[in-house]
């Protein structure tokens, strides 16, 4: 260091500068359009964001955008009570942010985000991260909404491993506050702090979190749910 001239020690300070710059997601892609994919990708199309859901058949997606206009109605009911107007603006305007697909490798190319929330089988995931991880930019971040599966080895079939990490919302999305931000050993402080962004972009309180079984609140949940059984064996 003692020999680097002014100029590079500058340009290397300003690398680190901008390296350390959070990621501000505007296009998230959300694989899986079931009960928790659907639910997601709601709260980011209604918070400004443009979702591309992705599922396996045109069926299932027809079925996922039916639930989320649906869910839209149930909320702005609440939301614009007095203000009916203004209601059907913001259920077209957060519709207008959603575009579907049943190819989730021609649409990531463009995406800041993706969040996984397939089936819950870990072989599927990794090969789907896997799959995915060759066509996403280099600057996307890549997580998955598992509620039981290990972080640290969905992000190990991939290359991204600093950009990777868990966001772990809860059912049904669009009220639940709660999101665990799941950091792994190898997920960047960046990518950690743009998703902790992201969360709270979409009106949640996120927590972080390790990536340890049953994240935060299913370790609690869990124990507490065998001791009711436990009394109830005793009687
Ligand atoms: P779900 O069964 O309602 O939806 C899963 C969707 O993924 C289905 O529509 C299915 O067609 C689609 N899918 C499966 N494989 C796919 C693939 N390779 N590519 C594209 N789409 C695919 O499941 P749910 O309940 O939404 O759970 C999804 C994830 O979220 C799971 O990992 C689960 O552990 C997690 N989770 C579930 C919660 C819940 O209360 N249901 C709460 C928090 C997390």
């Amino acid at each position: 260091m003692a020999f680097a001239t002014r100029p590079f020690v500058r340009a290397a300070s300003s690398a680190a500068a901008a390296a350390a710059k959070k990621l501000v997601v505007k296009h998230v892609t959300v694989i899986g359009g079931g009960l928790m994919g659907a639910g997601i990708a709601q709260v980011a199309a209604a918070s400004g964001h443009t979702v591309v859901l992705v599922d396996q058949s045109d069926e299932i997606l027809k079925k996922s955008t039916k639930g989320i206009e649906e869910s839209l109605k149930r909320v702005t009911k609440k939301k614009f009570a007095d203000k009916p107007e203004a209601g059907a603006e913001f259920i077209e305007k957060t519709l207008k942010n959603i575009t579907t697909s049943t190819d989730a490798v021609a649409v990531v190319h463009s995406t800041d985000l993706v969040i996984e929330a397939i089936v819950e089988n870990k072989e599927v995931k990794n090969e789907l991260f896997k799959r995915l991880d060759k066509f996403a930019p280099e600057h996307t971040i890549f997580a998955s909404n598992t509620s039981s599966l290990q972080i640290t080895e969905m992000a190990n079939s991939t290359t991204r491993q600093d950009r990777f990490g868990g966001l772990h919302f809860f059912n049904p999305v669009p009220m639940m506050k709660l999101v665990e931000v799941i950091k792994t050993p190898m997920t960047s402080q960046r990518t950690f702090e743009s998703l902790v962004d992201f969360s709270k972009a979409v009106g949640k309180s996120p927590v972080s979190c390790k990536d340890t079984p049953g994240f935060i609140v299913n370790r609690l949940l869990i124990p507490y749910l065998m001791e009711a059984v436990r009394l109830f064996e005793r009687g």
